[in-house]
C-alpha cells in the first residue's frame, strides 16, 4: 500500500491508474479508523479495482477549537489496518496542502437549508466545511466512486447533493452503519466514553429501535414518539440534541396523520427536496446526544412501504 501526502505525487499514480482503465474509489475519513471505516473500504473494493483513503482531520469543519484539538489523531495505526485489507492508497495530506491559503480567504460551498435542521443547527458551519473538504478530495483524487457511511446521514445526503448540484462526476453510495454488539453505532468518539458510559450508550439504539417497532405498528403520532424518546433519553442520563422522524430520502418533517394511514404526508416548506406523492413511506429517526464527554449520533431507517 503506497501512503502519499503530496497531491501531484497522488495525481501521477491516479493518472496511471487511468491509464489502464482502473475504476477508482475514494473512502475520505478523519482517521481514527474502526471497523465502521474498514467496512466501507470493503464495500469501495466490491466496486472498484483501486481504492483510495484519505485521512485528513478538517479543521474547517469543527465548530470547536477544542474538539479538533482533542479529535484523536492515531495515523501509524490506521495505516497499518489499511495495509491489512489491501487498501491500495491512503491520502494523509497535511493542512497546508489542503489549505495553502488563509482560512479566511478559502472558497467555501454552503449547501442551503442545511444548518436549519438536526446536526446542521447545532454545528454552525460544520456542513460547509464539510462540503468544501469533500469537494477539494474529490477534484484531487478524481475518483469514479466515493463512498461514506450511513451513520452521518445528514451528511451522505449533503453530499449527494453537492454532487447532483455541481456536476461532478462521481456516484455517491451510502453503507449501513456498522454497530458493536450492544447495538452501539461504532465511532471514533466512543473512545472519550467511560466502561460504563460505553454499556449506557446502548440505549440509545434500543430507543431508534423501539420508534421503528411503534411506527411499523402504525403510531404516526410523530411528535408524541419524539417528546417520549427524548424524555426517556434525559432520564437516563444523555443531554440529547435533537430525536427526530424525518423522510429517508430529503430529511422532511413527515406531517402527522391519522393512524394506520401509511401515505405520504405532506412535506415542510423549508425542505430542500421535493418528493413525489406516489413514493413509498421511508422514514428516518435520527438523534444525537450527548453522554458524558461523547457527542453520540445514530438513525435507524424505517420502510413502511
Ligand atoms: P469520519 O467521521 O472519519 O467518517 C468517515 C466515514 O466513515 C464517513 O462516511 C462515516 O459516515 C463513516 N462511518 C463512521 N462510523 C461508521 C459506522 N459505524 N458504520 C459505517 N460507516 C461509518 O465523516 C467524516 O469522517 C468527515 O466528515 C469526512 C467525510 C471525512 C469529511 O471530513
Amino acid at each position: 500500500m503506497k501512503t502519499v501526502t503530496e497531491v501531484a505525487d497522488l495525481r501521477q499514480q491516479i493518472v496511471e491508474w487511468k491509464q489502464t482503465g482502473k475504476r477508482i474509489a475514494v473512502v475520505p475519513t478523519m482517521g481514527n479508523l474502526h471497523q465502521g471505516h474498514l467496512s466501507l473500504v470493503t464495500t469501495a473494493q466490491a466496486l472498484a479495482d483501486k481504492v483510495v483513503v484519505s485521512i485528513f482531520v478538517n479543521p474547517l469543519q469543527f465548530d470547536e477549537q477544542a474538539d479538533l484539538s482533542a479529535y484523536p489523531r492515531t495515523l501509524a495505526a490506521d495505516i497499518e489496518k489499511l495495509d491489512s485489507v489491501n487498501c491500495d492508497l491512503v491520502f494523509t495530506p497535511t493542512a497546508d496542502v489542503i489549505y495553502p491559503n488563509k482560512m479566511d480567504e478559502q472558497t467555501v460551498i454552503t449547501v442551503p437549508n442545511m444548518d436549519d435542521k438536526l446536526c446542521g443547527k447545532f454545528r454552525p458551519r460544520h456542513f460547509d466545511g464539510v462540503a468544501t473538504v469533500v469537494a477539494k478530495l474529490f477534484n484531487i483524487i478524481q475518483a469514479d466512486i466515493a463512498v461514506f457511511g450511513e451513520k452521518d446521514y445528514q451528511q451522505l445526503l449533503l453530499i449527494k447533493k453537492v454532487v447532483n448540484d455541481l456536476n461532478f462526476a462521481i456516484d455517491v453510495i451510502g453503507v449501513p452503519i456498522c454497530r458493536e454488539q450492544s447495538g452501539l453505532a461504532m465511532s471514533s468518539r466512543n473512545q472519550y466514553l467511560t466502561a460504563q458510559q460505553r454499556e449506557q450508550a446502548a440505549a440509545l439504539y434500543q430507543t431508534l429501535s423501539s420508534i421503528k417497532t411503534s411506527l411499523q405498528q402504525g403510531e404516526r403520532d410523530f411528535a408524541m414518539l419524539e417528546q417520549q424518546a427524548f424524555s426517556h433519553l434525559q432520564q437516563l442520563g444523555f443531554k440529547p440534541d435533537y430525536i427526530e422522524i424525518r423522510h429517508a430520502d430529503n430529511l422532511a418533517r413527515p406531517n402527522q396523520v391519522n393512524q394506520g394511514n401509511q401515505g405520504v404526508s405532506q412535506l415542510d416548506s423549508q425542505d430542500f427536496l421535493k418528493i413525489k406523492l406516489a413514493d413509498p413511506l421511508v422514514l428516518i429517526v435520527l438523534v444525537a446526544a450527548q453522554l458524558g464527554k461523547a457527542r453520540l449520533i445514530d438513525n435507524i431507517i424505517c420502510d413502511l412501504a
